[in-house]
């Protein structure tokens, strides 16, 4: 039953969908007054994307790590993953479009890392395809190589950084959010290892 519905192309789409258009009715729900709904909004929306980019990241190290139906499944749908990231992340730009616009506007230089992020997400979101694969050959590989570690160095940025935010309040999802980015990392490093290693033999 869970294998089918995760092996439903459709499933990461709207789980994307979901997980942003959540988050946002969430802002509404808790907050009180227009700039803390458009700040929690931004907040949340990212939060939820996280998830979907976590699965997308990880796909192939799982099934190297851990071979089984689960983790096949997943890997076979990794593009669905990615785009259902990129759907969610892109209501978190709406959010945060609506946060710098109307309510707390930020140096140019700022945005500068974001921004890239966002246009290596588009940039991998357009190339999703197998007549891109073909096309782009070995550029396909790199492109997509640079563009998911540079997506996970931003999250992982965004989350350290809050580590030693002024505001004690962000300490702990801080501490607790870099923990899972940087175990994420070692579970990268980790399936690559094992992978070289078995090259090798
Ligand atoms: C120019 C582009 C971007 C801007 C202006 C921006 C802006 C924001 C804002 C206003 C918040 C809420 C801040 C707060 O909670 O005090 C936020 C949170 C966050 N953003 Fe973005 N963002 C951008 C791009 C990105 C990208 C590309 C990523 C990830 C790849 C990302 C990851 C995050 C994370 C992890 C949080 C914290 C969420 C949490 O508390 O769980 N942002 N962003």
């Amino acid at each position: 039953m869970v294998l089918k519905l995760l092996d439903n192309r459709w499933v990461p789409i709207l789980a994307g969908l979901f997980a942003g258009l959540f988050a946002i009715a969430m802002a509404f729900a808790f907050a009180d007054s227009l700039s803390e709904r458009a700040l929690l909004a931004a907040r949340w929306t990212a939060r939820a994307a996280l998830p979907l980019f976590l699965i997308a990241y990880l796909a192939s190290s799982l099934v190297r790590l851990w071979p089984g139906a689960l983790t096949k499944t997943i890997l076979k749908r990794r593009r669905q993953w990615g785009l259902g990231f990129a759907l969610a992340h892109t209501i978190h730009l709406g959010a945060l479009l609506v946060n710098i616009l109307l309510y707390r506007p930020r140096e140019p230089e700022t945005l500068v890392a974001g921004s890239l992020a966002y246009a290596m997400i588009y940039v991998m979101a357009l190339t999703s395809n197998s007549w891109s694969v073909r096309k782009f050959g070995k550029w396909w590989r790199r492109i997509h190589k640079t563009g998911i570690h540079y997506i996970w160095f931003i999250f992982t940025a965004s989350y350290a950084g809050r580590i030693f935010h002024e505001d004690p309040g962000y300490h702990p999802e801080g501490r607790a959010l870099t923990a899972v980015m940087l175990a994420a990392l070692a579970v990268r490093i980790t399936a690559w290892w094992r992978g070289s290693k078995a090259r090798q033999r």
